[in-house]
């Protein structure tokens, strides 16, 4: 009886799985990239953090738009770090493919945002969906000087002379159409077995004189491509592009400049009598063949993943989220971080949630994903947030973690908002807390893993004042270039180890320094702020040391109420921590070992005092610098990253 209904429920539960889950990676949201361009104004020092979280929130705010109307403009912030971002899909997809695309183009633009730099500017073209975020309102900007034609594939082969007239009478067509059809059209050109489509928009923002400028400019642009195969135009305001492929979907549009795409195709495939038709055809063939295995590997997969979800209550429905946080609406937003915004949600049997709203489509890797999850969902501790589960499919994905009520060590510590002050006793359990789950994850769990990011905002207390770590595993949730981006935005410089900001070599031996810095930071009731080179207080507190007055360093506002000698030994071991050899700084076993006994501490090293100079882009390792650049002479002298087109 039991078997029976679970199996019914488990034929159901498929059923709905494939209906919104895998159907619509039948369509194509054509979420490949066609040009990237960042810009080369970067936020630098204090406007770097505000600028990053407005781009933060902006982008936040961009997704409920393109779900409920396909484009979207948003402005976050003011004076100089105003960011805007404006979002739109091409037409022509399906809105299930509309939503994927663009979450893909959101994970990727942050590429934009590389280690430590906050580039202020940058623009993402998909061929399905097109993102730009800047630092000053272009939403009426229709040409800029960043603007280019992409041609790709090969040249033509066939007859060119043809071909180019047929593209260029076909992109005259398109950029004349276009404005007069709300700024969108599509259509197709044929002359003998010679067919090439083509589709050109313009963003909803521009107005119809801009839009037919913007198509103007990128006709006799895309003629440079005219022998190629692939040709695309990437303007400020418009997006143009032709191809002997027929790319776009046409079901519900009448805008058509050649017309009647589909029945010329058919023409073409009844007439195969030539060399040139059954090139047309072969490569068509093999293009549609190899989109269709990817297409059945992403089947595979998924049916996979389903098998797995099915037996799983780490499967949250997208849906029951959105409602638990009141639409991620901002009243229960708990906070951001690199990877994401987390808010508050209420689950439908009343149990209070955090759920993560990751800023990175996991649509690529959902297997991976979704098998790390499984694995860190199993990590159980008293100091670390339980990971419940994740939603991933969705046009965002989310994880769910509990809920943990006292707001984080930073909050505690630094917001003035905050009624309860932590007395010494209360600092002392969160470190040695703090201590516990790190080498719980260090050293104990079977997964080893190292967090990465030890910060303030990272440790959250519960009723009682515990810590408990939070994000930790996230590293294994990312492939490891989504985890430099999400180090980059989150940018705690002041907590990483410098090996690791130097070499990119992490060991557990990174999370111990950030440890370290955490520690001092909760002792002297000070930040530790990398803009603020003089006044580091890793610099201060070893000052302290070596004149032996450490407890001269202890936060003052707790007027004296501490234990003197644990106080010291706590700083001391913040020091044994931060040392800037890795091999000198001990373990975590170590630490919770000196935290709980009263061993002798070893005299510590200093640590490394990390000037400008040492952190400056070219010491940094190559693959987490991304763009091309040379920010040597401090400030906006970037390179632009360009991406060709596969
Ligand atoms: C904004 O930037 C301009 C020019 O870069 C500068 O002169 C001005 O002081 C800045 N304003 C603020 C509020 O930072
Ligand atoms: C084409 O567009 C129609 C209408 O938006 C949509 O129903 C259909 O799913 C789309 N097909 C593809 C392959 O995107
Ligand atoms: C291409 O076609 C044009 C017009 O039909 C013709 O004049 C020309 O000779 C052809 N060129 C080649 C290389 O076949
Ligand atoms: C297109 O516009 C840009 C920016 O205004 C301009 O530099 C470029 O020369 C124009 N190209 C053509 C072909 O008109
Ligand atoms: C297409 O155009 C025809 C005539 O212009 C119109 O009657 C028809 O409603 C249009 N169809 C759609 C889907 O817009
Ligand atoms: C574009 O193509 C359509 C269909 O062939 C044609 O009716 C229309 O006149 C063309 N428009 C222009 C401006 O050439
Ligand atoms: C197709 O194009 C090739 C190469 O230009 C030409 O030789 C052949 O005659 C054409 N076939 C038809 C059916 O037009
Ligand atoms: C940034 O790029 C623009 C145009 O690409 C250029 O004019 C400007 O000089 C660059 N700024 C710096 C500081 O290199």
């Amino acid at each position: 009886m039991h078997a029976a209904m679970s199996s019914i429920s488990n034929i159901m539960f498929i059923h709905l799985f494939i209906l919104s889950f895998i159907s619509p990676s039948y369509a194509d949201p054509r979420a490949t990239l066609a040009g990237r361009v960042c810009t080369n104004r970067t936020a630098q020092g204090p406007s770097r953090n505000i600028f990053i979280n407005n781009f933060l929130s902006a982008m936040d705010a961009i997704s409920p738009l393109i779900a409920s109307q396909r484009y979207g403009t948003v402005i976050k912030g003011t004076g100089n770090n105003t960011v805007y971002i404006l979002g739109e899909c091409m037409k022509d997809l399906s809105q299930t493919d509309c939503e994927q695309c663009f979450a893909q183009c959101k994970t990727d633009i942050l590429r934009c945002l590389p280690f430590q730099l906050a580039v202020r500017g940058g623009r993402n073209y998909f061929d399905g969906c097109f993102l730009r975020y800047d630092d000053y309102d272009f939403f009426k900007e229709s040409l800029s000087p960043k603007d280019e034609a992409v041609c790709g594939g090969r040249d033509f082969r066939g007859n060119q002379t043809i071909y180019g007239a047929i593209v260029r009478e076909l992109v005259r067509n398109l950029s004349i159409e276009g404005p007069k059809n709300s700024g969108f059209s599509v259509g197709s050109l044929s002359s003998g077995n010679i067919t090439v489509y083509g589709l050109s928009q313009c963003w909803e923002s521009i107005d119809r004189n801009s839009c037919e400028r913007c198509l103007e400019n990128a006709t006799l642009r895309i003629q440079s491509c005219s022998q190629k195969e692939e040709g695309r135009v990437l303007n400020a305001g418009c997006y143009l592009r032709f191809s002997p492929e027929r790319f776009y979907n046409q079901s519900d549009t009448n805008a058509s400049g050649g017309g009647g795409g589909g029945r010329r195709l058919a023409i073409i495939l009844a007439a195969v009598c030539s060399g040139l038709a059954a090139l047309v055809i072969l490569t068509s063939g093999i293009f549609f063949g190899k989109r269709k295995l990817a297409k059945r590997e992403e089947r595979k997969q998924l049916g996979a993943l389903a098998a797995t979800l099915r037996k799983s209550d780490l499967n949250f429905k997208y849906e029951i989220l959105e409602k638990a946080t009141k639409y991620f609406n901002d009243s229960t937003k708990l906070g951001q971080g690199g990877s994401g915004s987390v808010y508050k949600g209420t689950l439908p049997d009343g149990k209070i949630v955090a759920v993560k709203r990751l800023i990175f489509s996991t649509r690529q890797w959902v297997d991976q994903f979704f098998n790390e999850v499984n694995l860190i969902s199993g990590i159980h501790h008293k100091n670390l947030v339980k990971l419940l589960g994740c939603s991933i499919a969705g046009p965002e994905s989310l994880l769910v973690y509990e809920y943990v009520p006292n707001q984080s060590l930073l909050d505690n510590l630094f917001n003035r908002n905050n009624s309860h002050k932590l007395n010494w006793k209360e600092r002392f359990n969160v470190i040695l807390g703090t201590a516990e789950g790190l080498f719980y994850l260090h050293e104990e769990s079977d997964l080893r893993i190292i967090h990465r990011d030890i910060k303030l905002s990272n440790i959250l207390l519960d009723e009682n004042y515990t810590a408990k770590i939070a994000d930790f595993g996230l590293a294994r949730l990312f492939p490891e270039n989504i985890t430099h981006i999400s180090t980059a935005i989150a940018g705690t410089l002041g907590y990483m180890a410098p090996e690791y900001v130097v070499r990119g070599k992490l060991t557990e031996k990174a999370d111990v320094y950030s440890f370290g810095v955490l520690v001092v930071e909760v002792v002297c009731g000070r930040r530790n702020n990398s803009f603020n080179q003089d006044s580091s207080i890793l610099q201060l507190v070893w000052n302290y040391y070596t004149s032996a007055r450490l407890c001269d360093a202890v936060d003052p506002t707790l007027a004296g109420n501490f234990q003197e000698e644990e106080a010291s030994r706590v700083l001391q071991i913040g020091l044994l921590c931060t040392q800037a050899s890795p091999e000198l700084r001990p373990s975590m076993s170590t630490v919770v070992k000196l935290l709980t006994s009263d061993h002798d501490i070893p005299q510590s090293t200093p640590p490394p005092f990390l000037s400008s100079s040492s952190t400056s882009s070219s010491s940094l390792p190559p693959e987490i610098w991304q763009p091309e650049s040379d920010s040597r002479s401090s400030g906006n002298n970037l390179t632009l990253s360009r991406i060709e087109p596969r």
